[in-house]
């Protein structure tokens, strides 16, 4: 997603915000732009596409001595990805960089075009800056117009900017977007959205809090938070190991992936939510004309977030639903209908069968679809339509935000669709939204249940395996739990559906086998339970997922009294991925690099 960076001192500025960007470039983006600010002049450069191309259009720009500059690296979120849409976004004599989304830009929008304000871009961004310069006409100050400019805006947002009557400050402030303020001893001050771009550059950091903004001039910074107290500076030092910056103070970028899925779920719903309706940008009214059925098709963990979206395609949008694994569909001659939407789902869109699919589909003749989390990656360029889950680089080898933004993704396309099919009534369809707008906080990590998942992982290193059981959505979920633990702890591990369990596979429980069972409230509780006690009156090791007790289980994981089953769903995920992590690590394993696997696999 998108990277902040800025820089006020002597050095080379277009170098440094460059490089910058560079060790942003980890978390994906489709163009970029810096702004420089050196004796009153401003130098603008924005670029679609790589740094490299950035670098191109900036390759006759030298400047010497003092200067202010800022950077930014932009994932598509309002506008298409075109050098206007790209920030800096310009005023008369101001420039603004700016991570998140500003929620009520149309009505400030409405508000500036109304005095004769030109807007040059499809963005939220844009009317920051241009609220700033109409809040200045009348404000004491450069610096009393930012804050009143932040008095109106309301969402997400971590903000740099930079205006001529105040040359050689940055304005900054953060409000549900990260940012960072470092300095050295060369009376350097940089900022960041994430520490990676400060390493090597900086020896203390401040770690901005929501509400805190200010200005940093040269050698000088003043910081204040939401009450417009003044606030004691305080840094900590920044780390100059690379990897382990990145990894943020995690053990593991599994566990840092873990911990960021409610920011980028805020991601992945970011101007989608309509008051009663979905709204994906990037996809055609008619895509769905003449279509009566949804064929899905992934491996590994896309697959099961494809099956979590059969059941929420048939419940909400009343539409055929199948779902494949890719490596099958490829050689059993299936049997296909033009009136068949092709969806696959792939966190990379380079994985080989599902590439193949995908090819094959398109040679019937078939609509298809791809959900992804990588931009320009081959399936996003083949397939006819593409909604990508802005999940952020995902590098711990087992899947865990990219599964979370795939199936949010996939539940917010079951009400797309179920508004244009009417299959759901606006008031039920609200009711999701506004499910969904909670998803964020629903999977923000708990630490004492993290901790007591820490705990609790000595007790299931042995014996002869895993059952994963659940039903309904949290079906496909056991299987993914199951697959998280075979993946880095390499033992062995099976999801089932729990009403299965007596055709056959009931047969092995005994103290030595570890049933995890998924138990949520709102979806087939008393029919879980039963097949619950069914493997305990055998034995079987429980450990139990729900917000009720449960007098047969040996542990009981207590989770939260949601009011839905889907977000009883998400907060379930995140206690399977922490205790299957909890158990690696405890085995010693390298869980970012498990053995015998890739990231991304591109060979069948
Ligand atoms: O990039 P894709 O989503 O297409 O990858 C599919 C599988 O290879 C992938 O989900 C794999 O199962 C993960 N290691 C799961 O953690």
């Amino acid at each position: 997603m998108c990277g902040i960076v800025g820089y006020i001192g002597v050095k080379p500025v277009k170098k440094i915000l460059i490089d910058g960007l560079r060790e942003l470039e980890y978390r994906g983006y489709d163009s970029a732009g810096i702004a420089i600010l050196q004796e009153g002049h401003f130098s603008l450069f924005k670029a679609v596409g790589k740094l490299i191309n950035l670098e191109e259009k900036a390759k006759n720009y030298e400047s010497s001595g003092f200067s202010v500059g800022i950077g930014h690296t932009r994932w598509a979120t309002h506008g298409k990805p075109t050098e206007l849409n790209a920030h800096p976004h310009l005023g008369q004599n101001s420039y603004v960089v700016h991570n998140g989304i500003i929620e009520n830009y149309q009505e400030l929008k409405t508000m500036l075009v109304g005095h004769g304000i030109h807007f040059l871009s499809q963005t939220d961004t844009e009317v920051i800056v241009h609220l700033f310069e109409y809040l200045l006409k009348s404000a004491a100050t450069p610096f009393d117009a930012f804050k009143q400019t932040l008095a109106q805006i309301k969402g997400a947002y971590a903000i740099l900017l930079v205006n001529a009557d105040a040359e050689g400050t940055i304005f900054f402030a953060k409000h549900g977007s990260p940012m960072i303020i470092g300095r050295n001893h060369d009376n350097e001050t940089f900022f960041g959205s994430s520490d990676a771009a400060l390493i090597g550059k900086c020896h203390e950091v401040i770690y901005l809090e929501d509400g805190h903004y200010g200005y940093a001039s040269s050698g000088a910074i003043a910081l204040f938070d939401e009450q417009n107290r003044e606030v004691a500076l305080r840094f900590t030092a920044l780390s100059e190991n690379k990897l382990s910056a990145q990894k943020e103070g995690y053990r593991f970028f599994m566990e840092k992936e873990i911990y960021e899925q409610s920011t980028v779920l805020s991601d992945t719903l970011m101007g989608r939510l309509r008051d009663e309706s979905i709204y994906f940008e990037e996809l055609e009214t008619t895509l769905f004309d003449g279509i009566n059925e949804i064929k899905l098709c992934a491996c590994g963990t896309s697959y099961h977030a494809a099956l979590v979206a059969s059941y929420l395609f048939e419940r909400h949008s009343k539409i055929r639903t199948s779902v494949e694994i890719a490596s099958e569909f490829r050689y059993r001659e299936p049997f296909l209908t033009p009136d068949t939407l092709f969806v696959v789902i792939s966190q990379s869109g380079e994985t080989a069968d599902t590439l193949e699919s995908l090819k094959m589909a398109k040679k019937f003749g078939l609509k298809t679809m791809v959900i992804c989390n990588v931009d320009n990656s081959s399936m996003v360029r083949l397939a006819d339509a593409s909604i990508l889950t802005r999940a952020g680089i995902e590098k711990g080898v087992a899947s865990t935000k990219a599964f979370a933004t795939q199936v949010c993704v996939l539940w917010m396309l079951s009400l797309y669709l179920a508004g244009e099919r009417k299959t759901l009534s606006s008031s039920d369809i609200q009711h999701q939204i506004t499910l969904l707008r909670s998803l964020p906080a629903t999977v923000s990590v708990d630490d004492a249940i993290h901790e007591q998942l820490r705990r609790l992982s000595k007790r299931y290193l042995h014996g002869h395996g895993f059952f994963f059981i659940g039903r309904d959505v949290f079906y496909p979920l056991a299987l993914e739990g199951a697959l998280k633990l075979k993946e880095i702890s390499y033992l062995h591990a099976e999801g089932y559906p729990s009403g299965e369990m007596k055709h056959g596979p009931i047969a092995l429980a005994d103290p030595e086998l570890f049933t995890i069972a998924l138990l949520p409230q709102h979806m087939l509780y008393d029919k879980t339970k039963s097949n619950i006690e069914e493997l305990s009156a055998r034995d079987s090791t429980i450990c139990s997922i729900s917000p009720l007790d449960f007098d047969k289980a040996d542990d009981h994981i207590c989770t939260k009294n949601a009011e839905d089953y889907m977000l009883e769903f998400f907060e379930m995920m995140v206690v399977l991925q922490l205790l299957s992590m909890e158990i690696a690590i405890r085995l010693g394993n390298d869980v970012d690099m498990p053995r015998n696997l890739a990231k991304s696999v591109t060979v069948e």
